[in-house]
């Protein structure tokens, strides 16, 4: 049995104030919650302002990235271990926006997924489509490349202990969310390609879907035999939508 997972990347938003007010909330939010992870990735700069908030309590923290090196002349770049150090649980690697904006490969998301891993905190390894791909009908063929990337990497046992997000690119941030049988349909995909090198890791990884999951539905999402959680975005910078979102994991 997999525990739902539900995590909030919350991207470059928000500012000391408006953190302060979002973390607490989640925080009384999430006592009342049970059966579900709940976790929130903050910008990197607000991570110690709410790892101060979220200890003690049921919440965990991440970062959403990390860089391939642990330290070293590596200018504007942030480091596994000195995440660690404010006790993130999760780094979010390959995050598209990493991916197309950054121009990140699957090389270089293969490399920071095998620093995280090492450093003990728990990837969420993001991969998925794009709208082109997904027209052109190899949505399943990306889903594969980007898992074997990682594969190559680290061996067949790459994803004991990790996360794996299913994010279409062409649902994130834009309001058409993928049907709860597209995703579905991709998930079970993932696990089945999975399963090729290890079954026993396959069952047990949890594979989150992101795209615009909302408190509207994330139920029928997170519902879906092969969905354990969501990676919320912009539904997860308000306490209510989010928690609203997690309900729904339980
Ligand atoms: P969204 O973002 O929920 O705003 O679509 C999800 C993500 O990018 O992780």
């Amino acid at each position: 049995m997999r525990t739902p997972l539900v995590a909030g990347n919350w991207k470059m938003n928000g500012s000391r104030e408006s953190i302060k007010e979002l973390i607490n909330g989640v925080v009384e939010g999430a006592k009342s919650l049970t059966g579900v992870v709940v976790a929130v990735c903050p910008p990197s700069i607000y991570i110690a302002d709410v790892t101060a908030v979220t200890s003690g309590s049921s919440v965990e923290v991440g970062s959403q990235d990390a860089c391939t090196e642990l330290k070293g002349a590596f200018t504007g770049e942030t480091s596994i271990e000195m995440v660690k150090d404010f006790s993130c649980k999760y780094a979010i690697i390959g995050h598209s926006e990493r991916r197309s904006i950054y121009g990140e490969t699957d090389e270089v998301v293969a490399e920071k997924f095998t620093t995280v891993k090492n450093s003990g905190v728990i990837p969420i390894f993001c991969i998925g489509e794009t709208l082109e791909e997904r027209e052109g009908g190899i949505t399943e063929e990306v889903c594969a490349r980007q898992i074997d990337a990682v594969f190559a990497a680290q061996g067949d046992d790459a994803f004991a202990g990790s996360v794996i997000a299913y994010e279409p690119v062409w649902a994130i941030g834009t309001g058409k969310t993928a049907s709860p049988e597209q995703a579905q349909s991709v998930h079970a995909f993932i696990r089945q390609h999975l399963a090729k090198r290890n079954a026993d890791i396959a069952e047990k990884v949890q594979i989150l879907y992101g795209g615009s999951m909302n408190p509207a539905n994330a139920k029928e999402l997170i519902g879906q035999p092969d969905i354990d959680g969501g990676l919320i975005g912009g539904a997860s910078l308000k306490a209510e939508d989010f928690m609203a979102v997690c309900q729904a994991g339980q």
